[in-house]
C-alpha cells in the first residue's frame, strides 16, 4: 500500500515515450487554463446556483470558490515543478505518497474528469436545444432531457417527462470518436476557442451592464429559507456548487513537461487563468442577476435567458451567445475526455487497472480502449442524469482531490525536504493548510446526499484496490520479487 514509484523511473518512462517538446509560453498556458475552465459552470450552473441557493449574492459564491482554487493551484504548481512530467495528481501521489493514496486520487479523478464531461455535455445540450428553437426547429423535449430532475435541497428526484438527453449523448459520442482517431487539441485551436468564449462573455458583460435593474439585485442576499437555501448558508452552498466553474486549471499543471520555463510559467499559467476567470465570472453573474430576477434563472441556458430579458435591442446577441457557448462547451468536453483515458492509461501501465486499458491503437496511436470505455460511460451518464446532481458530485470529488494535493505538499516539505522544488508554494505552511481548510469547508457545505454518493464511490474504489489493484501492481510485484520492500517504501 505504501510503495512509491521512484522519481527516476517516472522520468525515464516519460523520456522513453519520446519526450515532449518544450514549446508552451506563459501566455499559452493561461489560454490552456481558460480553455479548460470556462464551460458549464458559468454557462449553466451560475443560473442554478443563483436561483436555488445564493440569489444575486452568487457573486460572493464565485469569490469564495476562487479562494479554494488559488491555494490548491499553488500546491499543484509546486507538484508540477517537482515532478515535471505529463501526469496528474495521480502520478504526483504515486511518486510521493504511495500507491494507496495514488489509487484513491486516481479513482477520485474519475469523478472530476469523466463526470464533468457528462455535466458539460448536458449544458451543451441545453444551448443546442435553445439555438434550434430560435431557428424554428423544436426538438421534442422528451428526447432532450434526462428523465429526472434533482432537488438539491431534499435530494429528491422528480420526473421531468423526458426520456433521454439525446443531444448530450451525441456530443460525447462525437468527441470520443475524434479522440480515438487522434485529434490533439492543438494550441492554435485552443487559442481560437478561448478567443470566441472570452469575446462572447465580454460582449454579454459590455452590452448587458446597461440593462441592469437594481430591483433585481435587492435584496442582495435573499432571506434564508433553510440549510443552503439563500442567506449566508445559501452563499456557501452556492460556492461549493459554483466551484465546478473553476475546475480545469489543474489541466495547466499537466502540461508542465511542455512548458518552456515551467519554474516561472506554471504558477503564471495557473494563477493567471484563475484570475481572468474569477473576474469574468463575477461580472457575468452581476449582469445575469441584474438583468433578470434570479428566480427565473434555473434553466439550462441562463445566459440566453438574460439576453432575452434585456429586450429587443439585445436580441442580436442571442445567436453569438449560443454559438459561443456551444463551441466553448465542446472544447471543455474534449479536454475532460482527453484527460480521463490518460489517467486510466497511467493506472493500467502501473498494473492498478487491467492491462487492456493501456492498449494503444496500432494505427491511430491513441489509448483507444480506455478512450472508448470512458466515452461509453460518459454517454450513459450524460443521457440520463440531471445536471445539478452531476455538478455537485464533480465538485465534491474535485474538492477531495485538491485537499489530497494540498495535504501532499504539506507532508512532503517535512518528509522529503531534499527534493528539488523549482517552484515553492509561498507562505508555507499557510498556503496548503488554507487549501485544505477552504476546500474542506466547501465540501461540508454540500448536501449530505452528495456526501453519500462520494462515500459509496470511494468504497467501491477501495474494494477494487484490495481485490485487484494491490495484487497486480507492478511496483508491488517487483518489490516482492526483489525483496526490496523497505527500499521502495
Ligand atoms: N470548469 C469547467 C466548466 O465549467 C469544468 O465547464
Amino acid at each position: 500500500m505504501f510503495y512509491k514509484k521512484p522519481l527516476q523511473v517516472l522520468l525515464a518512462e516519460s523520456e522513453a515515450e519520446g519526450g515532449l517538446k518544450r514549446t508552451l509560453t506563459a501566455r499559452n498556458l493561461v489560454a490552456l487554463g481558460i480553455g479548460a475552465i470556462i464551460g458549464a459552470g458559468i454557462f449553466t450552473l451560475t443560473g442554478t446556483a443563483a436561483a436555488t441557493n445564493a440569489g444575486p449574492a452568487v457573486m460572493l459564491s464565485f469569490l469564495l470558490a476562487a479562494f479554494a482554487c488559488v491555494f490548491a493551484g499553488l500546491c499543484y504548481s509546486e507538484f508540477a515543478s517537482m515532478i515535471p512530467i505529463a501526469g496528474s495528481a495521480y502520478t504526483y501521489a504515486y511518486a510521493t505518497m504511495g500507491e494507496f493514496i495514488a489509487w484513491i486520487i486516481g479513482w477520485d479523478l474519475i469523478l472530476e474528469y469523466l463526470f464533468a464531461a457528462s455535466t458539460v455535455a448536458v449544458s451543451w445540450s441545453g444551448y443546442v436545444v435553445s439555438f434550434f428553437r430560435d431557428i424554428g426547429i423544436h426538438l421534442p423535449s422528451n428526447i432532450a432531457s434526462a428523465p429526472y430532475d434533482y432537488n438539491s435541497a431534499t435530494g429528491e428526484l422528480t420526473s421531468t417527462g423526458g426520456l433521454i438527453n439525446f443531444p448530450a449523448m451525441f456530443i460525447v459520442a462525437i468527441v470520443t470518436t475524434l479522440l480515438v482517431v487522434g485529434i490533439r487539441e492543438s494550441t492554435k485551436f485552443n487559442n481560437i476557442i478561448v478567443l470566441i468564449k472570452v469575446t462572447i462573455i465580454l460582449l454579454f458583460i459590455g452590452f448587458g451592464i446597461a440593462y441592469i435593474d437594481t430591483d433585481n439585485l435587492t435584496p442582495f442576499i435573499p432571506e434564508n429559507e433553510g440549510p443552503g437555501l439563500y442567506g449566508w448558508s445559501g452563499v456557501l452552498r452556492g460556492a461549493s456548487i459554483i466551484f465546478f466553474a473553476y475546475i480545469g486549471f489543474d489541466a495547466v499543471s499537466t502540461a508542465a513537461q511542455e512548458a518552456k520555463n515551467p519554474q516561472k510559467d506554471m504558477p503564471k499559467g495557473i494563477l493567471g487563468s484563475l484570475a481572468v476567470c474569477t473576474l469574468l465570472y463575477i461580472l457575468v453573474s452581476l449582469v445575469m442577476t441584474g438583468v433578470v430576477s434570479y428566480e427565473a434563472l434555473n434553466v439550462p441556458d441562463p445566459v440566453a435567458v438574460a439576453v432575452n430579458a434585456a429586450g429587443p435591442d439585445l436580441f442580436w446577441l442571442r445567436f453569438p451567445v449560443k454559438i459561443g457557448a456551444i463551441a466553448g462547451l465542446s472544447s471543455v468536453i474534449l479536454v475532460m475526455l482527453m484527460g480521463q483515458p490518460r489517467i486510466f492509461y497511467a493506472m493500467a501501465h502501473d498494473g492498478l487497472l487491467p492491462a487492456v486499458f493501456s492498449k494503444i491503437h496500432p494505427k491511430f496511436r491513441t489509448p483507444y480502449i480506455s478512450t472508448i470505455s470512458t466515452g461509453l460511460v460518459a454517454i450513459l451518464i450524460a443521457g440520463f442524469a440531471p445536471i445539478n446532481l452531476l455538478g455537485e458530485l464533480v465538485s465534491i470529488g474535485t474538492l477531495l482531490a485538491f485537499m489530497i494535493v494540498c495535504g501532499g505538499i504539506l507532508v512532503l516539505r517535512y518528509t522529503n525536504p531534499e527534493l528539488p522544488r523549482p517552484f515553492k508554494a509561498p507562505l508555507f505552511p499557510f498556503t496548503p493548510i488554507m487549501g485544505i481548510l477552504v476546500c474542506g469547508f466547501l465540501m461540508v457545505s454540500l448536501p449530505w446526499h452528495t456526501w453519500e454518493r462520494l462515500l459509496i464511490w470511494m468504497a467501491i474504489g477501495i474494494l477494487i484496490y484490495f481485490l485487484y489493484s494491490k495484487r497486480h501492481s507492478k511496483i508491488g510485484k517487483l518489490a516482492r520479487l526483489a525483496g526490496k520492500d523497505e527500499k521502495l517504501k
